[in-house]
């Protein structure tokens, strides 16, 4: 078979002798094929081959295993101190990743590679062009190529358009590598709305430490002139703004159930009565106005449902004039809503009234196009049970994309996250996840894994992450850049 004379056609072998690292052998095919290992490679790393029609193409040992042909008998006699002859050859399993063709396109070839084909490492300009990794001005750089010097980016308006999630066990780096992301954005001006549980990402206004930063290229930076920061409970996160929410506005059913009392038809008609009688006075009112109308009523107000808007009223979470949520949103800008020392389902309640106006407002166009991240997800759009948010989450999930309001789950737990809403989550950042159940639902919804990428998940190092979707044309392995801003999520020593 002769080869085509065009540009592509690899180069005479020893221009690339330095690389070379085995030999195919055996059935080749078009998508996989074996090499004999000459020198030593490793599993995850691209090599090159020559296809007698195309020139080079990429590929990714999947799998690298040492047959031989010591039997348990022959390793019996080696236990007992005897000479055995052991004739063994380490071979490697490729998984083709293609080569692009005059449209760019990522192609794998029509037909199959020639037996006896040397195989090579792979040259960095080859993996670039491959796998996409050209300099993106829309994209957010998260860090490197596993094993090589290759900046890895995604996408900023595919991650908004598609939604994304930040996938592992607690203790892998999720909200260190959110940080990365938020700091990317920042960069970039996207506006946000962070929704953080246990205000981790306030330290994103405070810089990072420099000697972390070798060979990424990261300087040290904070941001906190693009950061606001509010919160329920100013009193224990004293940087913030306060976030209340107007009286008001808040339906009686909703008010019933906040405080815990059943939706009795006196409970409503009470409430309602109190509330426009207020409103017409004042405009502008409190719990605490409402109930002491209730109180001085001349038929005596209920009790029980005093005693309820009591219960309501400390968990000072409204006020006659609230935040607004335009207010809350700030173009090119992020906003954390810092939920620390909320109790759960106060949490449940704020994110699902922040959601909630924030997604009507983007339809109305009041506010500029934005992506909203929720740590500890699995709170928030839980798989079973419902809480008040969940319904919310499903249409954001679903909607939020025609709108211009991206979403980005954060979790340790991706099998108790709703499914509606994690199976639109296109982009994913992986990291070590252990669980089986987990690892079953991450599977289901990353595209293009290769098996050998599913075992690596389990034995990821912190700082390491399969990252999928957003302008990548695979999976591919990252070490995460390091921070520019202060890690929020650093351990506590006891000693
Ligand atoms: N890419 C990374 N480089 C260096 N340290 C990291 C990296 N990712 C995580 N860490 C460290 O690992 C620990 C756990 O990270 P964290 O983001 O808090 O995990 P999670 O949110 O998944 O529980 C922290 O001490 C953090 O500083
Ligand atoms: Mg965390």
């Amino acid at each position: 078979m002769s080869l085509t004379e065009d540009e592509s056609e690899p180069p005479a072998e020893d221009t690339q002798s330095y690389g070379r690292v085995g030999v195919t052998f055996g059935d080749v095919g078009t998508t996989s094929l074996k090499f004999n290992v000459s020198s030593p490679v490793n599993k995850g790393e691209y090599i090159q081959i020559a296809h007698p029609n195309i020139g080079w193409v990429l590929g990714q040992i999947d799998k690298i295993e040492r047959q031989s042909d010591l039997s348990v008998d022959k390793a019996e006699e080696l236990n007992d101190g005897k000479e055995v002859d052991i004739d063994d050859t380490v071979i490697a399993k490729v998984n083709i990743i293609g080569y692009r063709d005059e449209k760019d396109l990522l192609r794998v070839p029509g037909n199959p590679f020639r037996a006896g084909e040397p195989v090579y490492l792979a040259e960095e300009e080859l993996i670039r062009e491959v796998l996409g990794l050209k300099e993106d001005k829309e994209g957010a750089y998260i860090g490197k190529l596993r094993g090589h010097d290759i900046r890895v980016s995604m996408n900023i308006n595919t991650i908004a358009q598609k939604h994304l999630s930040v996938l592992a066990k607690t203790g892998s780096g999720k909200s260190y590598t959110a940080g990365v992301l938020i700091e990317e954005m920042l960069k970039n001006d996207v506006t946000m709305v962070i929704l953080d549980p246990h205000g981790e990402y306030s330290s994103i206004a405070k810089s990072g430490s420099p000697k972390s930063s070798e060979n990424f290229d990261v300087e040290p930076r904070g941001y906190g002139e693009k950061l606001n920061e509010f919160s329920p409970n100013p009193d224990i996160n004293p940087n913030c703004q306060p976030l209340k929410f107007t009286f008001r506005n808040m339906d009686t059913k909703e008010v019933l159930e906040m405080c815990g009392l059943n939706k009795r038809k006196t409970y409503i008609s009470s409430l309602e009565d109190a509330k426009s009688k207020l409103a017409a006075s004042h405009g502008e009112f409190t719990v605490s106005e409402i109930i002491r109308l209730l109180k001085n009523n001349e038929e005596g107000g209920s009790t029980t449902l005093i005693k309820g808007l009591e219960r309501l009223k400390e968990k000072n979470i409204f006020a006659g004039k609230g935040t607004r949520m335009d207010e809350l949103v700030n173009e090119g800008r992020a906003s954390i809503v810092n939920l620390k020392g909320t109790p759960p389902d106060m949490q449940g309640f704020i994110v699902d009234k922040i959601a909630r106006s924030i997604f009507e407002l983007r339809k109305r166009e009041k506010i500029p196009p934005l992506i909203m991240f929720a740590e500890e997800a699995h709170n928030f759009c839980p798989q079973r049970g419902k809480v008040e948010c969940s319904d919310t989450f499903r249409t954001l999930a679903s909607e939020g994309r025609k709108f211009g309001l991206g979403l980005g789950i954060i979790t340790q737990r991706p099998a108790k996250v709703d499914k509606n809403v994690l199976s639109q989550c296109n982009t994913q950042i992986i990291l070590k996840v252990t669980n089986p159940n987990d690892l079953k639902a991450i599977e289901k919804s990353v595209e293009g894994m290769t098996k050998g990428m599913k075992k690596e998940i389990k034995r990821l190092p912190v700082g390491e992450a399969i990252l999928s979707g957003a302008g990548l044309s695979e999976p591919l392995l990252v070490q995460i850049r390091p921070r520019e801003s202060k890690d929020g999520g650093e351990s506590i020593c006891v000693i």
